[in-house]
């Protein structure tokens, strides 16, 4: 398995061009089941997740080329070409499924177009227990039958197809959301999603399915009321830049004391952790092209911080804040209210002279003077990135197992940092 080391100290100076959403990309590339012409996708990012899904889509019998530049001129991404022009298989295996907990996301789409489908339980995650409840029971709502049997939920339409319901989630869930807005989208008569979650991917995707002929009105709101279609045509659609990658970039920049552009962003997606980042004394400022980060020689500011769902802080950046924090001047309370188990970071943070306590769903961190450089395991997404931030401020060598996390959601990432300075690189097995 190939690692990551990094010689820390560096000021990252320069431009950061920033990608496509992965998480917008997921949901989006799921849209084309529901289809039979072709959905262009633009500004793809090019990672793991993408690829592992396009493998599933590819199974159902979606068919995919990988077409050019983005519509519009100008080279933003990779452009998916994809054409559901009939579903072969309405089963998502276990050994594709169990790569992505997105996966899931095809299930909504299915049952509706083809009124049944068979798709692996997604199973446990690194991050907690994630289970999808809500997704099924909101295409109970819709009419469907749902069995889970042998690790696999079966999912069968009535005659005549999903029919509208008013579904209101408990709690907000992205995926649940994006899966029944989908599946809605085919259904007949009219849904409503109450306390549907308002995260900028959601709008993503339904911006996208409007494009393909939906009636989906309420973008934005904890409100979708979605008139369900007999069918959906074709469209081209521009994935939205990866807010959770901006975050990070702006922290690596903030961290080693560096002088940042971060290109191709999207200001008003990211307004809750430029906030905090203000108030911790890093100085953020609007370009032309995208955003400025600085911090110069001043210490950061100990704040506290808690995840929500948006237009809060988003639990993606919770572990890279942390780390942050654990070189700041006085103390940080930082609470996770979205997963029961996403502290994974701490004990490595810990390895690396971090001063963290955690209580329950919140951490205390002790800002020290200074990280030293570790051998540590990367254990999920956002913490393998958190102790890339970690390395690149601490002193001496670090160097970070199990990288392919890193690659599910970060493009090139030892390329970009290495552009502003980071004596980084990667070492393969
Ligand atoms: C998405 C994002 C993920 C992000 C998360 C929260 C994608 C591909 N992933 O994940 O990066 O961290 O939103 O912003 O977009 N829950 C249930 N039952 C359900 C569904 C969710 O109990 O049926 C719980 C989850 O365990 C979690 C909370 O609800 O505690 C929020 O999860 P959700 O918003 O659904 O996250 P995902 O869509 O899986």
């Amino acid at each position: 398995m190939d690692k990551i080391r990094i010689r820390g100290g560096k000021r990252l100076k320069g431009v950061i061009p920033i990608s496509g959403a992965k998480n917008a990309a997921l949901p989006l590339m799921a849209a084309s089941l529901l289809s039979a012409q072709t959905l262009r996708l633009g500004n793809l990012p090019h990672l793991a997740d993408i690829s592992t899904l396009a493998r599933l889509l590819a199974e159902h019998g979606v068919e995919i080329f990988m077409d050019g530049d983005a519509p519009g001129g100008g080279h933003f991404g990779r452009v998916l070409a994809l054409t559901a022009r009939k579903i072969t298989s309405t089963t998502a295996p276990y050994d594709l499924v169990r790569r992505m907990r997105a996966s899931v996301l095809v299930l909504g789409p299915l049952v509706a177009r083809e009124g049944i489908a068979r798709v692996s339980l997604p199973g446990g995650c690194a991050i907690g227990n994630r289970p999808v409840d809500l997704h099924l029971k909101g295409l109970q709502q819709l009419g469907a039958v749902v069995d889970v049997q042998s690790g696999y939920i079966e999912a069968k339409a009535p005659k005549g197809g999903l029919r509208g319901a008013h579904i209101v989630f408990p709690f907000v869930s992205v995926g649940a959301t994006e899966n029944l807005m989908m599946a809605a989208a085919l259904a007949k008569g009219e849904t409503v999603l109450s306390n549907a979650a308002r995260e900028p991917e959601v709008t993503d995707l339904a911006r996208c399915l409007i494009a393909m002929g939906a009636r989906i009105d309420g973008l934005g709101t904890d409100t979708l009321t979605i008139q369900g279609s007999d069918t959906l045509g074709a469209a081209i659609h521009n994935v939205i830049p990866d807010r959770i990658e901006t975050g990070t970039y702006a922290m690596a920049a903030a961290i080693t004391g560096g002088d940042v552009e971060l290109t191709g962003v999207d200001l008003s997606n990211i307004e809750a952790m430029v906030e905090k980042m203000r108030e911790a004394g890093i100085k953020i400022t609007p370009t032309e092209r995208g955003l400025r980060v600085a911090r110069g020689r001043a210490r950061i500011k100990g704040v506290d911080m808690m995840t929500e769902p948006y237009p809060g802080f988003p639990t993606d950046l919770q572990a890279q804040m942390m780390v942050l924090m654990s070189v700041a001047g006085g103390a940080s309370m930082i609470t996770e209210t979205i997963f029961e188990n996403r502290f994974m970071h701490v004990p490595e943070l810990g390895r690396m002279g971090a001063n963290i306590n955690v209580h329950g769903a919140s951490a205390m961190v002790r800002g020290v003077p200074a990280l030293t450089g570790a051998e540590v395991m990367a254990t999920d997404l956002r913490a393998s990135v958190s102790l890339v931030l970690a390395g690149l401020v601490a002193k001496g060598e670090t160097v970070i197992n199990r990288v392919y996390h890193l690659d599910r959601g970060y493009e090139r990432l030892e390329e970009k940092l290495a552009a502003c300075g980071a004596d980084i690189e990667r070492i393969k097995d």
